[in-house]
């Protein structure tokens, strides 16, 4: 089975590795990764192209070809391309001339081949991959630029579409299953599980929130149901679900007198413990509930951090 890698954004480092291999779960439950700094490489089924158009925080990525130790005798047991760059990518704490590296690895490899170099448009780029333990030689045939969904509507409580983006992952879904959001706001969830194929239903209490939402679909062309209701409704379709993803309110709503805290526990206890829970709330409302979930802080500003909560 080919190996696929992928390099991390340097922020939310657990995060970013944890979402890569929870896309590759919902493809292949029998992947096996393994991660060694901002480098995350996955022995599974799940294609790196099809990771690398559903994941957040990935800066670069392919397929794992080789390991070298010598850079004058690389060899990669690939098929010639037209053309190819090198690139390097230093994860290791020593410091590296990289255009030095590049340079060798491109003359071997064009003597090799017989190829051109192509700096700016090229068929193939090699990785020279540097860790601490290892030299690994990566390969991409092009660059993936993940769709993203647009939002007409916007509101001061919204989730960012990003963290919205990697929470969906975190759900291990793929295209066909549904999520819900039983506190969907302006439907930021919902657009980031939609543009990846996954179906969703959105619950909000607030009629207005629910026409935000449905606005916010529409432009996109998505289809997600939106109920307007409590998050209680979920008991009435929990067997049409597959997970649960939400971002639960930070303060006490105008439109209930419940306290944050007393409603992410009330919220935990409806929701059906087989299914899959991604949950966000603002650090110090954690309850009893959630105590064995793994969890990632996010920090946004001195009087807000969120928590993702999966359970
Ligand atoms: C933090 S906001 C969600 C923001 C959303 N993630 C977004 O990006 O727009 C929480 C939402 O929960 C809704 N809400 C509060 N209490 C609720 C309840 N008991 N049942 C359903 N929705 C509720 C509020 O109307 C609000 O839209």
């Amino acid at each position: 089975m080919l190996q696929s890698f992928f390099v991390l954004q340097n922020q939310y480092e657990d995060l970013a590795r944890d979402e890569v291999i929870s896309i590759s779960k919902s493809y292949d439950p029998k992947t096996n990764s393994r991660s060694e700094s901002r480098l995350v490489i996955l022995k599974s089924k799940a294609p790196w192209k099809k990771i690398a158009s559903r994941a957040t925080f990935v800066r670069t990525c392919g397929n794992i070809v080789d390991t070298f130790d010598d850079i004058s005798k690389i060899d990669p047991p690939i098929p010639k391309p037209l053309s190819f760059v090198c690139r390097t990518i230093n994860l290791s704490s020593k410091k590296l001339s990289s255009s030095s590296l590049e340079r060798q690895a491109g003359e071997v490899l064009k003597n090799r081949w017989g190829s051109k170099v192509s700096l700016s448009n090229p068929h193939l780029t090699v990785y020279l991959i540097i860790t601490d333990s290892e030299q690994y030689i990566g390969c991409a045939d092009y660059t993936i630029q993940p769709k993203l969904p647009t939002k007409a509507i916007k509101h001061s409580h919204e989730l960012d579409l990003k963290l919205s983006r990697c929470i969906v992952n975190l759900s291990q879904l793929k295209e066909g299953k549904t999520l819900c959001d039983p506190f969907c706001g302006t439907g930021t969830i919902l657009l980031q599980a939609e543009s990846m194929g996954i179906k969703s239903v959105g619950i909000d209490f607030d009629k207005i929130m629910c026409n935000i939402t449905r606005k916010n679909l529409a432009v996109n062309g998505f289809k997600s149901k939106v109920i307007n209701s409590s998050y209680n409704e979920i008991q009435n379709i929990k067997n049409k679900i597959d997970a649960i993803v939400t971002d639960l309110p930070y303060g006490i709503s105008s439109r209930s007198s419940v306290s944050p805290k007393k409603l992410i526990k009330d919220f935990v206890s409806v929701v059906p413990k087989r299914k899959k829970l991604v949950i966000v709330y603002k650090k110090g409302l954690d309850v009893e509930e959630i105590s064995k979930a793994k969890k990632y802080e996010i920090y946004r500003h001195k009087s807000l951090t969120r928590v993702i909560a999966v359970r």
